[in-house]
């Protein structure tokens, strides 16, 4: 029998930022009401899955957890397991029926009541607790993070945009921004504690706006810079359709906000991007493109592609291979279509595209992109980065792993550096994923 303290928890958190900045706030509830973090899942006495239903093979990896707990549950009496995030709150008591070993269901909304939960579960009930409620923004609570480096600051809540693929309005519900102050007295805080990174994020940060003081976007990324001008700031993730000049203006003015925007595009082609309600053509998001490299010379830009979204034709895909060609990007994310039930998409548009074509599709999108990637990476051989390192690399605690201001992964020689240093690195070596040097 497996030794586990029962006010003990252990978090496995799935999906975006978003889900780790959430854990960060699950974390201090139920430090607040008494529990601790267990120093690993095997002496946990309560197990949470931060979960994510962004894409199908998102809730096949929490079934193979679900799976290896209803073992552990046989051995070890009195744990506790909780389903929290966007899959319990997109697919609600259907859930039990994945798994036994499933006690209670939490949504994105409802974290504060995850004490409850658990002393409900314990007293042999199966407790959910699923609404939407758009004024939670958890004011007030002291995220507790992983790590003393990088900080994820959540900006915003939930999605206004209906994109037809994305299941993020059911899962998080309406957008709200945080209050400017609650977000201001965070960065001031990670700014004491000696962060050297923020990173402000939300489902669509152009869109923050707090109406009693007037903020927008921008002028929140500005004031954050100047309060934290020892930190790098990023953020994440925009939308094309409302990226404005006064928000890049601000990027390239501040120097400690890195030259890196996300911009996901999600297919070359004006009739799909259309289809998938995305709000502009892509027309428009080339001269959005044009303008920001316009305003910020040498800055990196990353995207989303999905494949096979419906009604695809051969033509739209290779709409989309030109595109990439054509902006080169520095790093995508690329995904197959899946269909996610109760969508725009899934109630309107038919998912035609044979899943071997989709497959097809992503793989020249993967091979191309791949490409693109590791020429950019080579061209910087020779050059010096500044490199803000973040960790003892994989592979050699003679080497540390950190990041450039434009996002690309950098694997050096230690020479003495800490996690949390800036280093100037000598680029000698690239692949398409990461570049290697030595300081210089
Ligand atoms: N199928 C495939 N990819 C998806 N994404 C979102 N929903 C789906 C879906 N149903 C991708 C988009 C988004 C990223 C976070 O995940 O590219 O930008
Ligand atoms: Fe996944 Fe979207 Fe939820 Fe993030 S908001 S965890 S990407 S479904």
């Amino acid at each position: 029998m497996t030794t586990r303290g029962s006010n003990t928890f252990y978090i496995h958190t799935f999906g975006c930022q978003m889900n780790q900045a959430d854990s960060a706030i699950i974390t201090a509830l139920l430090q607040q009401a008494g529990y601790t973090p267990a120093e690993s899942e095997e002496s946990a006495g309560i197990i949470l899955l931060n979960t994510c239903a962004v894409r199908e093979n998102a809730v096949d990896r929490i079934e193979n957890y679900l799976q290896h707990f209803q073992g552990l549950k046989k051995r070890a009496k009195g744990l506790v397991v909780g389903v929290a995030g966007c899959i319990p709150q997109y697919q609600r008591e259907e859930m039990f029926s994945i798994s036994p070993a499933i006690d209670f269901l939490a949504g994105p909304d409802t974290y504060r009541t995850l004490p409850s939960l658990i002393e409900q579960s314990r007293t042999g009930g199966k407790p959910t607790s699923l609404e939407f409620n758009s004024a939670e923004t958890y004011e007030g609570i002291d995220p507790v993070r992983q790590g003393d480096i990088s900080a994820f600051v959540p900006v915003m809540r939930g999605c206004n945009n209906m994109c037809a693929y994305c299941v993020v309005p059911f899962t998080r519900g309406r957008e709200r921004s945080h209050p400017f102050s609650a977000v201001m007295g965070e960065v001031e805080k990670l700014v004491a504690s000696g962060y050297r990174e923020i990173t402000l994020i939300g489902q669509n940060v152009n869109s923050y706006h707090d109406p009693e003081q007037g903020m927008n976007f921008a002028s929140l990324l500005d004031l954050v810079s100047r309060t934290a001008p020892e930190a790098r700031i990023r953020f994440t993730t925009s939308h094309p359709k409302d990226i404005s000049e006064a928000l890049v203006r601000t990027i390239a003015d501040r120097p400690n906000i890195c030259h890196h925007i996300h911009l996901p595009v999600q297919s070359g082609s004006t009739k799909i991007v259309g289809r998938m309600n995305r709000g502009y053509t892509i027309e428009e998001y080339r001269e959005k493109i044009a303008m920001i490299r316009s305003i910020i010379p040498g800055v990196a830009l990353s995207t989303d592609i999905i494949a096979g979204f419906c009604g695809e034709q051969e033509e739209d895909h290779q709409a989309t291979l030109k595109l990439l060609s054509d902006i080169r990007f520095d790093l995508a994310y690329m995904f197959f279509y899946s269909t996610r039930p109760g969508t725009l998409a899934a109630r309107t548009l038919e998912d035609d595209v044979p899943e071997a074509v989709k497959k097809q599709r992503l793989q020249e999108i993967i091979d191309l992109q791949n490409s693109i990637s590791a020429e950019l990476f080579q061209q910087s051989i020779g050059s010096v980065v500044e490199v803000l390192a973040e960790s003892e690399s994989k592979r050699s605690t003679g080497q540390l792993m950190g990041r450039t201001a434009g996002n690309r992964a950098v694997v050096f020689d230690r020479e003495g550096y800490q996690p949390g240093d800036l280093v100037k690195v000598l680029i000698s070596a690239a692949t398409s994923a990461t570049l290697t040097g030595r300081p210089e």
